[in-house]
């Protein structure tokens, strides 16, 4: 909450004056501390309904551990300003979608495939819980022993640690839906073969690429 000393001092200047606190505001219980404190009368939030149309529900139903929240990544305003693409939110893949509120897979496969996710970060994860929300046997083996890949080094690195947000949605999710999650295993072609799957979802990661405009 970077603007909170400002805004408490604003509304020491101007009593009577209603107020509302905004920016970066992503977690419930801060906005609850900003009012327990009467440091405002209404809280904004921009980037967190971003993130998650559905966190005033879940904050007012007691889950919030379902938040997907907002890791103040900027990527959204990226992909729109910079460049001038449609919203994109590094913790909400079906941003803007009509349903994308509290989503869940309402319709079930008709037929069950066995699936093998091989990577438990951010692209693999996501894949493996919403393909066993909608009905598919999903294992994913993974070769950190827990899920979030190369973004849990992210978190190590100073104001990184927010980042944890998505993989720890996604981990939630996956025992929600019943993923079985293999740790601490590189998986060789045998390891793959060995569960006779139906479909294999190789999501091992990405090479990182160093920007053009360094020198
Ligand atoms: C897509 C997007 C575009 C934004 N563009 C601007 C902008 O042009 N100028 C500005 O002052 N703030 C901009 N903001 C920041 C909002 O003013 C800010 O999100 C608001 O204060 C609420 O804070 P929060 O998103 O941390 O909740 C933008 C935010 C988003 C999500
Ligand atoms: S893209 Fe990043 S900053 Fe924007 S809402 Fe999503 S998590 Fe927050």
């Amino acid at each position: 909450m970077p603007y909170r000393t400002l805004q408490a001092t604003l509304r020491q200047q101007l009593p009577g004056v209603v107020m509302m606190s905004a920016g970066r505001i992503t977690d419930p219980a801060e906005a609850q501390t900003l009012l327990d404190h009467n440091e405002a009368d209404l809280i904004g939030l921009g980037r967190a309904l971003v993130a998650d149309p559905a966190w005033p529900i879940k904050s007012a139903t007691g889950r919030t551990y379902d938040i997907r929240y907002c890791v103040s990544c900027n990527t959204c305003w990226d992909t729109m300003i910079t460049h001038r693409l449609p919203m994109a939110c590094i913790n909400n893949p079906r941003v803007a979608w009509v349903d994308e509120v509290d989503w869940w897979p309402t319709q079930k496969v008709e037929k069950q495939k066995r699936i093998v996710v091989v990577g438990a970060g951010l692209a693999g994860m996501e894949a493996a819980w919403v393909a066993a929300a909608r009905g598919h046997n999903v294992t994913v083996l993974s070769k950190g022993s827990e899920p979030g890949g190369k973004a849990r080094l992210r978190t190590h690195l100073d104001g990184g640690e927010e980042v944890s947000s998505v993989y720890d949605y996604q981990t939630t999710a996956a025992q929600r839906a019943g993923v079985k999650f293999v740790g601490g295993i590189t998986a060789q072609l045998k390891d793959v073969i060995a569960l006779k799957p139906d479909s294999v979802v190789l999501a091992t990661g990405s090479e990182m690429v160093k920007p053009e405009w360094l020198p």
